[in-house]
């Protein structure tokens, strides 16, 4: 039975757009029901379009509360009986009442190597460490925030050469190749979270998830 995925966006949408072109490429045993969006016109929300994928807008500023926001959107994924959730640069801090009712179907990708530089300014604060890699990492979703168990790790060189713009463009390219991936192993039920460990097709993963490397030399 394929997935139902909900993808929850509030700008471009690029990783949306990689989890479509997987599903379409028959990558993913999944059907996404629902894109939504916190913020009118963002970008993600004509790529859904184009695919022909119901779309909603809720808009935060309209509630009194984050609590009141956040039950607007649970109701709203809840109402597509949905298996996964997908966090596809929703720029909001959840609830803990929100995490803990998608606990276990909801996953996030974030722009580093967690548990290093959770939060923003992730390509800075790598550079500006002197760090040698950086990368990005897709984890489920915890009320911890970026502090969930991570499912995979794409890791990328940071050269002397990079910028802040160059860097932000090769960890984006490989979210496109990291998220799908992880999306793709729990619709096919490989991917399971059971006592604070998770499991890939049986073996236990590592506390920094399954690595995937990138060339050092580009
Ligand atoms: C990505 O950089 C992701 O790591 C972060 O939000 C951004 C979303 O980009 N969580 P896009 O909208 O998918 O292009």
């Amino acid at each position: 039975m394929k997935k139902r995925i909900a993808v929850l966006i509030s700008g471009s949408g690029s990783n949306l757009q990689a989890i479509i072109d997987h599903i379409v490429a028959g990558k993913i045993n999944g059907e996404i029901v629902l894109v939504l969006s916190n913020k009118v016109g963002a970008f993600g929300l004509e790529r859904a379009q184009q695919a022909g994928i119901p779309t909603q807008v809720l808009q935060h500023t309209d509630y009194q509360s984050r609590l009141a926001f956040d039950q607007a959107v649970l109701n709203a994924i809840d109402k597509q009986r949905v298996d996964l959730v997908i966090l596809a640069g929703f720029m909001r801090i959840l609830t803990e009442e929100f995490v803990s009712h998608f606990s276990g179907r909801m996953l996030n990708i974030h722009p580093s190597l967690l548990p290093k530089y959770k939060g923003l300014d992730t390509h800075q604060r790598a550079i500006d460490a002197g760090d040698r890699a950086h990368g990005c990492s897709v984890h489920f979703v915890t009320p911890e925030l970026d502090g969930g168990p991570v499912a995979l790790q794409a890791i990328v060189p940071i050269c002397s050469a990079d910028s802040l713009d160059s860097l932000q463009q090769k960890v984006h390219v490989r979210e496109h190749i990291a998220y799908p991936k992880v999306v793709a192993w729990f619709c096919a039920n490989k991917l399971l979270w059971r006592d604070n460990n998770l499991y890939l097709n049986g073996e236990l993963l590592p506390t920094n998830g399954f690595q995937l490397l990138f060339d050092a030399v580009e």
